[in-house]
């Protein structure tokens, strides 16, 4: 996983933050030996406070992999709580649920194989909490079909701002008029720039991981 912090920060982050959870920490190691891009221990951790802060009990996720950031949601979830995974991969949710079914909670899982767009078209709202880190030339695409199953205060939040497929310089250098460098770095001004410029939402950015967008609904 690519960082947008130096190094400085990056050490304080380590020193300041607990140890994850055991199974967090083999996921964390799975991830790292696949090569898979997770949103990482630190976004992680911020996903379980946003969770809480939201007095979350349903989350969503657009592109859950192998279940890393679900993992953290689920820390935050009470007994009678619902999180839903999606991924095209049902191997990657195969090995979301031997992870996921053994940490302690009672909260219920989905593990929807299949587009995730098409998935939450099929659920009922409302979320509390929804995460989008899917194809960022969706990210667009889903906040729209989101925004009407949010609940009032609810947050989305937005992986990849900053980092991972894009550089933060191209984004930022798209943000100010440039032609961006490519589809990803597009993708992900276009989404910037819808989600700042929505009177629905109110949005901070937030330099931990490779970057989230964090965005809550205040109408
Ligand atoms: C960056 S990974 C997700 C990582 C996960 N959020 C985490 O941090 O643990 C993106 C995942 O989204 C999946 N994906 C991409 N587009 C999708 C779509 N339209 N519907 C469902 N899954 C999708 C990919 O298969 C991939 O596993």
């Amino acid at each position: 996983m690519s960082q947008v912090l130096d190094s400085t920060v990056e050490a304080f982050l380590q020193a300041a933050n607990p140890a994850p959870p055991p199974v967090l920490e083999e996921m964390t190691d799975y991830g790292r030996d696949q090569n898979f891009p997770v949103v990482g221990p630190d976004v992680g951790r911020f996903l379980r406070v946003v969770a809480r802060l939201a007095d979350a009990s349903r989350v969503f996720e657009f592109g859950s992999g192998f279940g890393y950031s679900g993992a953290w949601f689920l820390g935050a979830l009470p007994d009678d709580g619902e999180l839903v995974l999606t991924d095209y991969d049902e191997e990657n949710l195969e090995t979301a649920e031997s992870f996921l079914s053994r940490l302690d909670t009672d909260a219920t899982v989905h593990y929807e194989t299949g587009d995730a767009m098409a998935t939450f078209e099929a659920y009922d709202g409302p979320f509390d909490v929804v995460l989008v880190d899917h194809e960022k030339s969706k990210y667009v695409d889903a906040l729209e079909d989101l925004r009407g199953d949010l609940a009032p205060g609810g947050v989305v939040v937005a992986d990849n701002m900053m980092a991972g497929p894009v550089e933060p310089e191209a984004v930022t250098e798209a943000l100010r008029g440039a032609d961006p460098v490519d589809d990803h770095t597009a993708s992900v001004a276009r989404y910037i720039e819808h989600v700042r410029d929505d009177p629905e939402f109110e949005t901070a950015f937030v330099p931990l991981g490779e970057g989230v967008a964090v965005s809550v609904k205040t109408q």
